[in-house]
């Protein structure tokens, strides 16, 4: 069925309650941030261990006054390295503070390199004697332990696994082993922010400032490969083009970024300037999810109970008589959000209401599957749940077998078959209300023909129709709640057809 989106419809603009995530670290923050713009994304490429260090050639561009090209990195000074010859042993090279550099265009090939100087760690502790409290909630997530669960398993010394469960391993200046750096044991803080070892010494000097670096690109060099490709199904979820629907869409405006924007939510969460549709940088990342630093008690590091977590956008908020209601599904879940015939709130439950009951898995349950396979490989990785749609057809390996999270109530078989019987029953009845809201039909019921007492009959038979049909469920999220809300919109046309 196709779905109808008009966005043109009346957009309530909801403050979202975030739980207190990870607070503010100090007063010092939350006073800078005013007026300022969020922190931009940098990261250009994932790499195990988080923020990569090393400096990288970003741009190069033949000018009519040379070579030009930039790099980015954690501080020189740099050392530029050119030559007609990759495998040439002698490069021409000079050292620059700055990341761009011009250089004549002397030869028909011309090679570049850049290298600067191992950054300076500062290990966990360092940062503690100023971010204590970002350090105490951080040293109770599963991240501060990281290495502990490697010698757990007898793999603590095994060099293929230390770049994603230490910091900085095979730089010089970064975790070699337990017995001479310690202090750069598990997933710290400057996997995340980069090297802070001049900022620790040196916290006012604004050139030195760690990245806050919010995109799932960051996660996503360690949440990866055959054993947990989180990042890989993530990109594949519709959560990672957020952004680009409302920047492409022709009603998008800096309202609908509440729900399609990480920068977004973050610099309203933490005082920032809000960015605008055209220069919002971020979707919906693993950070709009998972609070980074812990500090919350849902499992995961979650931010919300999941059914208020997902609910935060997949609601319908105060949508009324006279809207058409966007993205119920938090609302149909839990039986609520459509219409009797006498206008007052229509309230139904199903088994499946349940899940969202505090304390339930909600939403995760059916739509976050994780799935263990025989010896993962590139073909047949683990399933982490995070395309968060395993009924998406076009989605081929990276998803759970269809039923597999309905599987602690019902078979494979009998989900199939229910689902597929009460979709297509939804699915006619929707088909068989549509024409009365349609200009172009011959059923068409016009208001402007009504009196205005069935003027509200006809908002109440509409609003339903689009409550059933904007869920996209088609009544599996609430067989009950879907039945009533569309048998009052049946009475209601039938009577004023
Ligand atoms: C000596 C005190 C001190 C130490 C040690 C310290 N910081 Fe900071 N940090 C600060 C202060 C002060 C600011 C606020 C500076 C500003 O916003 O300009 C700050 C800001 C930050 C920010 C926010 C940057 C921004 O753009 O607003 C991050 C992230 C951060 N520190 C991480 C770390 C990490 C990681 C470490 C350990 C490697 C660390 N800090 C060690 C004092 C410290
Ligand atoms: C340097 C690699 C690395 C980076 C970067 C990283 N992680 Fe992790 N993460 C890990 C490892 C390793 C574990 C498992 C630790 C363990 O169980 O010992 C983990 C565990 C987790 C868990 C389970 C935590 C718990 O306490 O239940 C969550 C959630 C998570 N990471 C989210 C994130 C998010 C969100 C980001 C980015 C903001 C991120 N990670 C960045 C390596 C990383
Ligand atoms: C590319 C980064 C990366 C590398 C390399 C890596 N790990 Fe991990 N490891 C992770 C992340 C991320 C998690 C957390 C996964 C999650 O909770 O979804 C993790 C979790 C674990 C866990 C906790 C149990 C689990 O599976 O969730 C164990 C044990 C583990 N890793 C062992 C190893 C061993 C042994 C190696 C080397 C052979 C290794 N890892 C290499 C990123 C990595
Ligand atoms: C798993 C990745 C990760 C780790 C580990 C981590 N951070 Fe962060 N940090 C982030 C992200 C992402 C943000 C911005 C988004 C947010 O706060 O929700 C952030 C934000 C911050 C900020 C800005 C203020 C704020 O809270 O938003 C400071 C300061 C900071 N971190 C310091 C630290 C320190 C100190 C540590 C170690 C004790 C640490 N972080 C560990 C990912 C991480
Ligand atoms: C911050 C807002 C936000 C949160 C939180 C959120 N979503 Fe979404 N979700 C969206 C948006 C926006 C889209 C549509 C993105 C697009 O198409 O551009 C979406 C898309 C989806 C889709 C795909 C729908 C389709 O038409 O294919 C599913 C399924 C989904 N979300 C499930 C979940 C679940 C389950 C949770 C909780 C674990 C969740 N979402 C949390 C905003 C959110
Ligand atoms: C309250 C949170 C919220 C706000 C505000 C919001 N959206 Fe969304 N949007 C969602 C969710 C959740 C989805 C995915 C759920 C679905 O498809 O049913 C979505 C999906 C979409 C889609 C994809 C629909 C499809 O079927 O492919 C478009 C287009 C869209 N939104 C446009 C907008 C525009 C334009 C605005 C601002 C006028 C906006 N949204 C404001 C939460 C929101
Ligand atoms: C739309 C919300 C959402 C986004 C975006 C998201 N996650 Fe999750 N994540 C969840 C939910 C829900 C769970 C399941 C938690 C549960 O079942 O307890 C989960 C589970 C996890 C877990 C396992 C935690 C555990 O303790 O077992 C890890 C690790 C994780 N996510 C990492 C990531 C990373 C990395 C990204 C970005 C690539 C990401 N997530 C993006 C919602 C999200
Ligand atoms: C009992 C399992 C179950 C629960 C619980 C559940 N869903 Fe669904 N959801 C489904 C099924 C099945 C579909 C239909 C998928 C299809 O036919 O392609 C669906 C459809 C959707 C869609 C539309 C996807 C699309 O392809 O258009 C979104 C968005 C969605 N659910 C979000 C949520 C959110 C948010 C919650 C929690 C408030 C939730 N669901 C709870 C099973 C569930
Ligand atoms: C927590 C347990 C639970 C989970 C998980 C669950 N269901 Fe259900 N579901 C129920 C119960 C109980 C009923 C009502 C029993 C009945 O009608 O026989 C029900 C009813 C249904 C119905 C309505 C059947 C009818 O009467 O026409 C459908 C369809 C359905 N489930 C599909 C699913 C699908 C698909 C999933 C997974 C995506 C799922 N359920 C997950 C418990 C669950």
């Amino acid at each position: 069925m196709k779905k109808t989106n008009h966005y043109t419809g009346r957009h309530s603009r909801k403050k979202f309650a975030l739980p207190a995530v990870a607070g503010l670290a100090c007063v010092i923050f939350a006073a800078q941030a005013l007026g300022e713009a969020v922190p931009q994304s940098t990261i250009t490429h994932r790499s195990a261990g988080g923020i990569d260090p090393k400096p990288y050639i970003e741009s190069i561009e033949l000018t009519t006054n040379g070579l030009q090209f930039e790099w980015s990195g954690f501080g020189g000074p740099y050392t530029v390295f050119t030559s007609d010859n990759i495998a040439a042993q002698e490069w021409q090279s000079f050292e620059t503070n700055g990341t761009a550099a011009l250089l004549a265009a002397e030869y028909q090939k011309q090679f570049v390199k850049i290298s600067g100087p191992s950054p300076v760690f500062a290990g966990a502790a360092t940062c503690m004697q100023c971010h204590s409290d970002t350090h105490t909630e951080w040293s109770e997530t599963s991240h501060a332990g990281a290495l502990e669960t490697l010698k757990a398993i007898g793999q603590g010394e095994n060099g293929q696994c230390l770049p994603c469960h230490t910091v900085g391993y095979g730089l010089p200046t970064g975790y070699k082993n337990e017995t001479e750096t310690p202090y750069f044991a598990g997933v710290q803080c400057e996997n995340c922010h980069g090297p802070g070892g001049e900022h620790a010494m040196n916290p006012g000097d604004e050139s030195n400032k760690p990245l806050i670096e919010m995109s799932s690109m960051m996660c996503g060099g360690c949440h990866t490969d055959t054993h947990h490709p989180t990042y890989d199904e993530w990109e594949l979820s519709s959560h990672s083009d957020a952004l680009s629907t409302i920047q492409n869409h022709p009603f998008g405006g800096d309202s609908c970024l509440e729900c399609h924007s990480q920068d977004y939510r973050y610099a309203e969460e933490a005082g920032y300037d809000m960015p605008s549709v055209e220069n919002a940088q971020l979707s919906l990342e693993c950070s709009t999810c998972h609070a980074p630093h812990g500090g919350v008690e849902h499992e995961g590091l979650l931010r919300a109970e999941v059914g208020n977590l997902c609910g935060q956008c997949h609601t319908q908020e105060e949508a009324t008589l006279g809207d058409s209601p966007h993205h119920p599904q938090f609302e149909m879940l839990k039986g609520i959000g459509a219409f009797n015939s006498d206008g007052t709130p229509l309230e139904q439950t199903s088994a499946h209401s349940q899940l969202a009951a505090a304390g339930g898995q909600a939403c995760a349950q059916c739509h976050v599957v994780s799935f263990e396979v025989e010896n993962p490989n590139q073909g047949n990785p683990n399933v982490t749940g995070h395309t968060f749609n395993p009924f998406d057809e076009s989605i081929t390996t990276h998803q759970a077998p269809q039923y597999a999270g309905c599987s602690d109530c019902h078979t494979s078989e009998w989900a199939d078959q229910h689902r597929h019987e009460l979709q297509s029953e939804v699915e006619n009845r929707l088909a068989a209300l549509a024409p009365y809201f349609n200009e172009d039909s011959e059923q068409y019921i016009d208001p402007a023909q009504l009196s205005a007492a069935d003027q509200e009959k006809l908002q109440i038979a509409e609003f339903n129709y689009h409550y059933v049909e904007a869920d996209g469920s088609l009544g599996v999220h609430n067989k009950n709640n879907a039945s009533e809300a569309l048998d009052v919109a049946d009475t209601i046309v039938g009577e004023l057809q």
